[in-house]
């Protein structure tokens, strides 16, 4: 029998593109692939449900005509603009001193009650990333340990219940069922990181249309994520601008001529706005400054988040780019002198065996594999997901009522978190959404333990 297709659909801000792969015990294979532009997206928020949908709708047909299959559940991605990050802390005593899931399962949904979620944010992640076992800390997978004691530093990422209404509505109107929903930076992440990045500590910043979604992995997971809403777009509109010429030929001169690495001197010919049938002269110098001042700002933008996260110091991998915009030349060089010479690479997806022509090797699609890979076994090893299941190693766990036996419920006041964007991030963000931090009601505290107490069943 052949293995459950897995579906990945990235809804990026310039593309929407889904894949199929299949795993069999040799291989992880690509057996579909579609993509095409956006539309009904504005910086990675869905604007407009309906051509959303059919955007999201075309490109599934087209990834399951050429896989022959029809997969009817997806993992799709979400951008990160306005999402919320929230660090918590969890503590649970172990009664019979052996830390099954069902101890690991407890703690970390002790750390999300401790956690105020704002009543209109919905978990999109979990993460554990810090275990402590008795006074042991820096514990990889406390599974199994024996102990009196089990606590966990958990990194929660949250979403507007809006913007996961739009997205899903958009995906179900496009006749697919959601399986998982997850953070396009993390998916990122999944597919660019290796072993030793993850475990000396990395920052991967995925580069796009409209948007740069950056996270940080410490320890065992992701702990600070962040999002600025400029992209690789924004270079063609600055040079459009700039050349008074349509945003067509922008885009063309950006792929064709774009090198940070020294100005040219050469001149180029290009139709102007309004008159196409005159063409102007234009020093490719002028296109380098333009091009040059951009991603200057936008990479000082994104150091500066990183250097505010306060975890600089704990990414000893240094520093992966990925997505479209990093296609740029000279890119990393430049992101080199600005990210004050830490080491940092352009990082390709992960290799996905393909017999199809479509290769996903290209740092575009970052998102979609890391998206396929999360629906086989890649990702945090815990992590409660964002249909609020825990899954250990992509195993998702049943858990019996025993879990609930002797629980001990230590209450913590939320830690302010780390997370929160960056002023200059924020000057950026149109529509960005006003973030208040909501008191809850005693009706809403109750709702809230049922809420919890079903999620341990
Ligand atoms: N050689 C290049 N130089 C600069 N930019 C490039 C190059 N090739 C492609 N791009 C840009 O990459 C962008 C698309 O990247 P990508 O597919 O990662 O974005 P997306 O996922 O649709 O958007 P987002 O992640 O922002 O939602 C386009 O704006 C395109 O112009
Ligand atoms: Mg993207």
């Amino acid at each position: 029998m052949n293995p459950k297709p897995i579906l990945g659909i990235d809804i990026g801000s310039t593309k929407i593109a889904a894949a199929i792969a299949q795993k069999s015990d040799e291989k992880f294979a690509l057996a579909g692939f579609g993509e095409v532009r956006s539309q009904g997206l504005k910086k990675g928020v869905i604007t407009n449900i309906e051509l959303a949908s059919k955007s999201i709708k075309n490109a599934y047909d087209q990834a399951t005509r050429i896989a022959g299959l029809t997969p009817s559940k997806a993992i799709v991605s979400i951008s990160g603009a306005y999402t919320k990050s929230i660090c918590s802390h969890g503590l649970v005593n172990i009664p019979n001193q052996e830390i099954t899931i069902s101890e690991i399962n407890r703690v970390i949904q002790t750390a999300l009650y401790n956690a105020n979620i704002p009543y209109e944010y919905e978990i999109l992640h979990v993460l554990p990333y810090k275990f402590r076992v008795d006074e042991q800390d820096f514990i990889e997978d406390p599974y199994g340990m024996n102990a009196s004691r089990l606590e966990v530093d958990v990194h929660i990422i949250t979403a507007p219940k809006s913007a996961l209404f739009n997205l899903k509505k958009a995906v179900k109107e496009a006749g697919i069922e959601i399986e998982n929903i997850v953070l396009a930076g993390y998916a990122s992440a999944i597919a660019t990181l290796s072993p030793e990045e993850k475990e000396a500590g990395s920052c991967v910043i995925d580069m796009g249309g409209y948007t740069c979604n950056m996270v940080v992995h410490v320890g065992n997971s992701i702990v600070y994520n962040d999002f600025l809403a400029v992209g690789s777009a924004h270079i063609t509109n600055d040079l459009s601008l700039a050349l008074h010429t349509p945003t067509s030929v922008a885009e063309e001169i950006k792929i064709r001529y774009g090198d940070l690495s020294a100005p040219q001197s050469d001149y180029i010919e290009i139709p102007v706005i309004g008159d196409e049938e005159t063409l102007n002269q234009v020093s490719l110098e002028i296109v380098y400054n333009v091009i040059y001042a951009r991603v200057e700002e936008t990479l000082m933008i994104l150091a500066n988040s990183l250097e505010k996260s306060g975890l600089k110091e704990q990414i000893g991998g240094g520093v992966v780019l990925t997505g479209g915009m990093t296609k740029l030349q000279g890119l990393r060089e430049l992101a080199v002198a600005i990210f004050d010479h830490m080491p940092v690479r352009i990082g390709k997806p992960k290799k996905i065996d393909s017999e199809i022509a479509d290769t996903l090797e290209d740092p575009k699609y970052a998102t979609l594999v890391g998206l396929l890979l999360y629906g086989i076994a890649e990702g945090t090893p815990y992590e409660i997901d964002s249909n609020k299941k825990l899954r250990y190693k992509n195993e998702f766990i049943e858990l019996g009522s025993s879990s609930l036996n002797n629980l001990t419920l230590t209450k913590e006041p939320a830690q302010p978190s780390p997370q929160e964007p960056e002023e200059e991030l924020l000057e950026t963000f149109e529509g960005q959404l006003e973030f208040k931090e909501e008191r809850l009601t005693i009706k809403e505290r109750i709702s809230k333990m049922i809420q919890w107490f079903t999620q341990l069943f």
